[in-house]
């Protein structure tokens, strides 16, 4: 292995999934450790889809250390590439966790089942990921039970989505005809087998060429020829993938395949391997000046995306998500924030696969944990010389706003001490109303209130009641001119608030009352992200 950060970072690919719940995230993150080696692994990644869907048991496994954590990133290697695959959140609703850990995706596969297309929870996560422009590649899955027209699929994307679609396979019908897939590029066909009953491998067979004497054999006339018919009006009819394009953000190469059955899957990764991008440059100021961090920049440097507190509620641990985006990591190397604060990462975190090892040496794209109590917080960036600051690590605006109180009134302190540890880690936004004494605390997902309810309870040994709040919508706002921020800040001071780093923030009571003050007050920025600076 070269030690050299460039050369590394040029095969890594870091990358995460999203998808509708049940469109097989879950299923496709197993057959992805399978191709890369760690069989193990496969029921062990079932286990936890099925945990998921009750919250109770997801919160216990959240809370027995290991699990959560290991699974948050899986690195494996396939080909000579080395893979960081970085989990999304899968339950019903999300979290910031999920749009923070895009933050430190280079790219992202967006899986879709293939009788339904595009479902809401595809278009927001969708959206996250264009605000980012992260190049995403389809995977269409379950192509082994019966599926919407691959044309209309592809519309629906081209339409919703507003991205180019370049089939780089072509499926053999679906469901109990579904043969397998034409290569769009090289001309051969990928036949699909059914797996016996309990088989680990992958259902591909030898690629048949065309002209040869196996190519299409055994598929039945009538899949043969609406595959050749279809196959031909994709060619002809759809756009062509184009690196430049996908890099961009503007076109999405599309898979097709069954996760369960094992099928494309393989293809699949191929295409990560050879288009999706590597480690990216990355934005930061550094010492003063702005500029873009380039992976094979010799000084170590990254960003924390994510904080896993309290597992053992005994010790306060804490675990920072350290995304590297330049230089060679070494363990027992000291990084700094840009505050000055060192940590010596003597015993950093590296997840092979389901293992939680001790990582000796880290590159461009992986993440590693840093253990910590306390100190580090989601955003920080940390380098050798604590002289870089990466920018874009965003706070989104929350959709729901609760006031919180404490059951017992003497607990009122704690309950702020605690929130604001909450607060920073990200399980929730605190926000402090400028008149008034309740604290309001937002999220981007109902889950999350039970998430902190369970969390106060548990950890702090606080009972909490969350109301219903007057407000809707909270809003991060600024003004080129300090005079016109204050100006309004003071007429306003009834729906001011500020979040745990005191900056300002309006509450509005709806978002169409958002949308009149913003008219009525041009000069003032109303924003639904927070991007922090460091
Ligand atoms: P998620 O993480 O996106 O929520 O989805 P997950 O992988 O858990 O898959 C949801 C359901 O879809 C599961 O069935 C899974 O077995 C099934 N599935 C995933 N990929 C495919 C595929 O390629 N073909 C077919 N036919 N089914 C697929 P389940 O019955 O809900 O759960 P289980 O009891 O089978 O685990």
């Amino acid at each position: 292995m070269s030690a050299d950060p460039a050369t590394e970072a040029a095969r890594r690919r870091t990358f995460a999934i999203i998808s509708h719940p049940d469109a097989g995230k879950t299923t496709l993150t197993e057959s992805l450790l399978l191709a890369g080696g760690a069989i193990h692994l496969a029921g062990a990644v079932a286990a936890r889809g099925q945990a998921r869907r009750t919250k109770s048991d997801w919160m216990k496994i959240e809370r027995e250390r290991g699990i959560s954590v290991s699974s948050s990133v899986m690195m494996f290697e396939h080909d000579g590439m080395v893979f960081n695959l970085l989990d999304t959140p899968g339950h019903e609703d999300f979290s910031e966790d999920t749009y923070r850990t895009l933050t430190a995706a280079d790219s992202a596969i967006m899986v879709l089942d293939a009788a339904k297309g595009i479902e809401p929870q595809t278009l927001k996560l969708f959206e996250v990921c264009r605000l980012r422009d992260i190049p995403i590649t389809t995977f269409i899955n379950k192509m082994d039970r019966e599926a919407q027209d691959p044309f209309a699929l592809l519309d629906e994307i081209h339409s919703k989505l507003a991205m180019d679609t370049a089939p780089m396979y072509w499926p053999a019908a679906s469901g109990q005809r579904f043969a397998g897939m034409l290569d769009l590029i090289t001309d051969e066909f990928v036949p699909f087998r059914r797996l016996e009953a309990g088989e680990q491998g992958f259902a591909n067979e030898e690629r048949q060429k065309r002209g040869g004497n196996d190519f299409l054999l055994g598929v039945t006339d009538d899949v043969r020829a609406e595959l050749e018919e279809t196959a031909e009006l994709a060619r002809d009819g759809l756009p062509k993938f184009d690196l430049q394009a996908f890099r961009e953000g503007h076109l999405t190469p599309v898979y097709f395949g069954s996760a369960l059955r094992r099928f494309g899957v393989l293809e699949l990764l191929a295409g990560l391997g050879a288009y999706a991008p590597p480690p990216r440059m990355q934005k930061a100021v550094v010492k003063g000046a702005q500029t873009e961090v380039e992976p094979g920049r010799n000084e170590v440097s990254g960003f924390v995306f994510k904080i896993q507190a309290n597992m053992d509620p005994k010790h306060r641990d804490r675990v920072g998500f350290f995304r590297i985006s330049s230089g060679r990591f070494q363990r027992g190397m000291t990084l700094k924030t840009a505050a000055g604060k060192g940590f010596n990462v003597h015993a950093p975190l590296m997840f092979m696969a389901q293992e939680r090892e001790i990582a000796d040496e880290a590159f461009p794209g992986d993440v590693i944990g840093i253990p910590s109590h306390g100190g580090l917080r989601v955003g920080d960036s940390l380098s050798q010389s604590g002289e870089v600051v990466f920018q874009g690590i965003p706070n989104f605006a929350p959709e729901i706003l609760k006031r919180v109180r404490v059951k017992d009134p003497l607990k009122q302190k704690h309950l702020r001490k605690a929130l604001e540890a909450l607060g920073e880690e990200g399980v929730t936004q605190v926000f402090k109303p400028v008149q008034g004494g309740d604290l309001v605390v937002g999220a981007v997902g109902a889950l999350q209130f039970d998430v902190l309810d369970e969390r106060m309870k548990a950890e702090y040994g606080l009972e909490v009641i969350f109301e219903t709040s007057p407000y809707q919508a909270a809003r991060w706002i600024s003004a080129d001119a300090r005079a016109d921020l204050e100006a309004f800040v003071d007429k306003s001071q009834s729906q001011m608030a500020e979040d745990v780093d005191g900056s300002p923030v309006y509450l509005g009571k709806s978002a169409w009352e958002i949308g009149y003050v913003q008219d009525k007050n041009p000069k003032v920025r109303f924003s639904a992200v927070k991007e922090r600076a460091a």
